[in-house]
């Protein structure tokens, strides 16, 4: 068997020893996004250090573990802290969770993450629903042997972030009067900000937002057949955008602020995709 699937088969099956939950949708939330996890009606969870071969993130303000609970009824199991290339792991691991709660049986998967704003409209504390990504710049999760059990070599990825969910996305955050805007997420490794000159190459190349997460795990997830969504928080503008010298405290600092929005949009969003 192909190695990186016999890991994510024994990860499986270390989950399924602890709880045999099935989730209907996967959320990843982000830097800062993490407390959202403690709203829900919570079943079971599981540290991911409990879960053998599962990669452990290291970053101050990401906690490290699925919860599986119901959010207004709707089965969903959450990641509460994800773990990012720049530390180091290979992208297989990088996206061995979001594998992996597809392989629970989650049929969405919902990311979340902190961005930096480049689109010179967006604020920070703004909310982007995620319309595409350039994932270009890292590399891609299904380099080496494809794993034929989840999906084909070559896969289409005209419609990664679903247009039926993100239509749901924008009349449920219309419904909340939430202002959502729209964009474009491009994914560098980190883990520095861009430089100037980097973030007006990200702008000339179409982004909207920029930052170090989602669109590797979106491309593994589509390549197995999940339906992705995702929204950005833009937690500060990118380099040069703002005049501010950018700090890991100000993202932190904008995503408690809009925190309880965030969560607003979420829990509205999950029980309308659930229910489509
Ligand atoms: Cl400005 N850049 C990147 N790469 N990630 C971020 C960010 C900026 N702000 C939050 N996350």
């Amino acid at each position: 068997m192909n190695e990186v699937y016999e890991k994510l088969q024994g990860c499986l099956k270390s989950v399924r020893e602890k709880t045999d939950f099935k989730p209907e949708i996967a959320l990843v939330l982000g830097s800062g996004l993490g407390e959202y996890a403690e709203e829900i009606e919570v079943a079971a969870a599981i540290d991911y250090k409990d879960i053998e071969g599962f990669p452990v993130s290291t970053v101050p303000g990401h906690k490290g573990r699925f919860i599986f609970g119901y959010v207004n009824g709707v089965p969903v199991v959450i990641m509460q802290g994800r773990v990012h290339f720049y530390e180091g792991y290979p992208m297989s691991d990088v996206v061995l969770p979001a594998r992996l709660m597809g392989l629970m049986g989650a049929k969405i998967l919902f990311l979340t993450n902190a961005s930096g704003g480049i689109n010179g409209t967006f604020h920070a504390g703004d909310f982007m629903l995620i319309r595409d990504h350039i994932a270009t710049f890292v590399p891609s999760p299904l380099i080496g042997a494809n794993i034929d059990e989840l999906g084909p070599r070559f896969p289409d990825m005209s419609d990664i972030y679903r247009r039926e969910l993100r239509d749901i996305i924008k009349e449920t955050a219309k419904e909340e009067g939430i202002e959502l805007k729209e964009g474009v997420y491009l994914q560098l490794t980190g883990p520095s900000y861009e430089s100037p000159s980097e973030v007006s190459m990200c702008r000339t190349l179409g982004a909207d937002a920029v930052g170090m997460s989602t669109a590797c795990e979106a491309v593994a997830a589509n390549h197995m057949g999940m339906a992705v969504c995702g929204i950005s928080c833009i937690t500060n503008m990118a380099c040069g955008i703002s005049k501010e010298p950018l700090s890991h405290t100000e993202v932190q600092e904008t995503a408690d602020r809009v925190a309880p929005l965030f969560k607003r949009l979420i829990t509205a969003s999950v029980t309308k995709l659930a229910g489509r």
